[in-house]
């Protein structure tokens, strides 16, 4: 039995319904805080189950006959409890038969790094190792699929305000994490330890700024700026100061580096070459 953690998210639907292509529909349980949006997958056979890591009492029964667990990353990043979250869903596991545990984490995670995404993911791996069990990190990169809605507000008048850094990153398609993710949890192939999912390239914002160019067919031009300066060019094109500040942050992460990770697992394990990056920055033309 097969079974996948946050199987109402972005990601965990686009797993289901590859690995449906996969394995019978009976062998896979999905597990979720909101089973009654997943009407579209019982019906087609998938056992549905509820399941919060923030009510650890009640995930045993969850995963009860699972084999193979992919837990899908949570989006809480309020106040460092999500590698509490996910070591609370790895103890369950166990405690529930579990015998390979897959999990979504992140290029380069450390356990040590001031980074909270760095953080969460690198105690999580530690909980991973302390659980005993076999298991496979799939180390996914940042996703390219918001890169346009991301950069769209650094882009006025024929410039591209990025911000201080040349760090590069390895943007990858969720749906190339998706494929990957539901292959090797039906065992095809039966990875163990870390596997790192990206994209073909690493870029920088400068490398953002030339490609940019060649998407939209015109000369951009790349400045640089502080993180204070970016936010006020970010309030200046009209995104609220919560929004602009939550810019800001992610920018400035990738660009100061730890995401230049390429590997070639995508075509690897699904024989298809991964989402160019140029891809990505499409719908800039709109
Ligand atoms: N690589 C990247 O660039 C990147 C970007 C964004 C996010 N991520 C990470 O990848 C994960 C999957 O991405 P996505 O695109 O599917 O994100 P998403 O659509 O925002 O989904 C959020 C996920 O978090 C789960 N979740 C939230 N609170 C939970 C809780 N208390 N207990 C159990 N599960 C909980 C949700 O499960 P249910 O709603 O089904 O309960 C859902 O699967 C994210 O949650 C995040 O950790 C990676």
């Amino acid at each position: 039995m097969y079974g996948i953690t946050g199987a109402n998210g972005q990601l965990g639907r686009l797993v289901i319904n590859n690995l449906l292509a996969m394995v019978p529909a009976n062998q896979i349980i999905a597990v979720t805080r909101h089973p009654a949006r997943l009407e579209e997958f019982a019906v087609q056979g998938v056992q549905l189950r509820e399941g919060d890591f923030n009510e650890p009492a009640l995930l045993p029964v969850a995963f009860m006959g699972v084999k193979r667990l992919l837990i899908i990353s949570t989006d809480d990043l309020t106040g460092g409890n999500r590698s509490e979250q996910h070591g609370q869903a790895i103890r369950a596991a166990k405690e529930a038969g579990v015998e390979h545990l897959f999990y979504t984490s992140a290029v380069n995670p450390d356990p040590d790094s001031e980074n909270p995404l760095k953080r969460d993911h690198g105690l999580t791996e530690n909980h991973l190792k302390e659980s005993g069990l076999k298991w496979t990190a799939l180390r996914n990169n940042i996703y390219g699929d918001g890169l346009a809605g991301m950069l769209q507000p650094s882009l006025s008048n024929g410039k591209f305000f990025i911000p201080q850094g040349e760090g590069k990153t390895g943007y990858v398609a969720r749906e190339d994490c998706a494929r990957v993710a539901a292959l090797i949890l039906a065992g095809k192939p039966d990875l163990s330890g870390p596997v790192d999912i990206t994209g073909p390239e690493a870029l920088s914002y400068r490398d953002l700024g030339q490609r940019i160019s060649e998407v939209l067919g015109k000369s951009i031009e790349v400045e640089a700026l502080s993180n204070a300066e970016l936010q006020a060019h970010y309030i200046s094109n009209g995104l609220p100061p919560e929004a602009a500040g939550g810019l800001v942050w992610i920018n400035s992460m990738l660009a100061q580096g730890g995401f230049e990770v390429v590997s070639d697992t995508v075509k690897k394990v699904t024989g298809i070459d991964p989402t160019p990056v140029d891809v990505f920055l499409e719908p800039l033309k709109a």
